[in-house]
């Protein structure tokens, strides 16, 4: 085990970003710290703890002071978690956000997430580090929101995964509107969902649909958190020990390419064509992988040269001439959202097609409507796509 492998793999987990401020006779001072952590909530008072660089300059100011308040930055303040890092140039960290004195010795920073006004109760030199263990006298808990995280050595945020966009129709709290909560994978979303809304409005107004978009990990939380009833999505990376599939559609994969690239003039194109070729690839699982795996099955390489998240972003890249790309599903327009040009083509290979699937939970029934809208779309949508 050596020191670069711990920090490697330290470098994989996540934790909140605080700043830790202290005052007193030793003077001011502030640093940024990832570690930080609860101890107890049942001490004499609850008690956290903060891990502070022996070399930095706040550690020997914080145990002259005796005191030290936690506050925990919120996504919008990575600037604040800069500048008490040393890392921006500037010559009082205090001026970077507005802070107040806490009335007990330190500083809290106004719009943190929360801040702990401690006092330091014990000291443990351990390697480098003090591991400072500090009684929360007073804490300040604002509006709660997403806290800023860091994780592979970037800032990120602590969004919960059951906020992915999710669309609902307004409807009155008579009682007699039944909810029935569908996951949808994004890019499908648009081919499929608005005909469901609207189709059902007239074979049952009194069914609301409700509906979550996510990538294939959004949709796998949102059936086994029990937010969706069921999902329609890729088969693909669908964990097959406590769900069922009903398959609508089986989708030959398409090429999207430049209107003006040599290959558009052909019928079809094939993968050994395409291997050189840089890929724009659509960054979203399963489909990233799914189309990686046409290349590998065909004993090839695919040339990612860009990847998005977004659907719309990859066709703009690939009308700018950029590359190509491959996607499950063939868009109705071959004009992207900036008006670039672009032309569809099937693969001549003999690729394996994705799967459109309808998902349940096989460890619950769900209700009597979800089971309609169910029996709907595979009847009705069978091959819609
Ligand atoms: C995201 C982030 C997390 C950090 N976490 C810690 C930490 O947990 N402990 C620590 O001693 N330093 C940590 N640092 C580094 C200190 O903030 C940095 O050394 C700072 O310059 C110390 O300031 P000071 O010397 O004025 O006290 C972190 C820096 C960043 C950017």
């Amino acid at each position: 085990m050596t020191r670069d492998v711990f920090l490697e793999g330290m470098s994989r987990s996540a934790t909140t970003v605080s700043i830790v401020t202290t005052d007193g006779p030793a003077g001011r001072s502030g640093a940024t710290v990832s570690a930080m952590s609860s101890v107890s909530a049942d001490s004499d008072r609850p008690s956290l703890l903060v891990c502070v660089n022996k070399n930095s300059k706040s550690a020997d100011i914080i145990r002259a002071n005796g005191r030290f308040c936690v506050n925990v930055l919120r996504d919008s303040q990575a600037w604040i978690s800069d500048a008490f890092a040393g890392r921006t140039p500037i010559e009082d960290k205090f001026t970077a956000g507005t802070w107040v004195e806490t009335g007990l010795g330190s500083w809290s920073l106004e719009n943190a997430l929360v801040t702990f006004d401690c006092e330091l109760k014990s000291e443990i030199l351990y390697g480098s580090h003090y591991v400072f263990i500090g009684e929360v006298e007073n804490a300040a808990v604002a509006e709660s929101g997403p806290a800023l995280v860091y994780s592979n050595r970037s800032y990120g945020s602590s969004v919960p995964l059951g906020a992915t966009t999710a669309s609902r129709r307004e409807v009155p709290e008579d009682g007699d509107i039944t909810t029935v909560a569908i996951g949808c994978y994004t890019s499908l979303a648009p081919f499929l969902i608005p005909r469901i809304i609207s189709d059902y409005q007239s074979i049952n107004p009194l069914v609301n649909i409700k509906v979550y978009e996510g990538n294939q990990d959004n949709l796998i939380h949102h059936l086994g958190v029990r937010e969706a009833d069921f999902l329609i999505t890729y088969q693909a990376e669908i964990p097959d020990w406590w769900t069922e599939s009903t398959q609508i559609a089986s989708l030959a994969p398409q090429v999207i390419l430049p209107a003006l690239h040599p290959l558009a003039d052909q019928d079809s194109v094939s993968l050994e064509q395409l291997a050189d070729e840089p890929l724009v690839a659509l960054d979203s699982p399963p489909l990233r992988n799914y189309v990686l795996s046409l290349f590998t099955d065909a004993g090839l390489q695919a040339n990612i040269a860009y990847s998005s998240p977004s659907y719309e972003m990859v066709r703009s890249m690939v009308g700018n001439g950029l590359g190509f790309t491959i996607l499950g599903t063939n868009p109705a327009s071959p004009i992207t959202l900036d008006g670039r040009l672009t032309v569809s083509r099937p693969l001549s290979n003999d690729s394996a097609p994705s799967s459109i699937v309808l998902v349940t939970d096989t460890s619950r029934e769900i209700s009597a409507e979800a089971q309609a809208v169910h029996a709907y779309i595979a009847e009705q949508l069978n091959n819609a796509l």
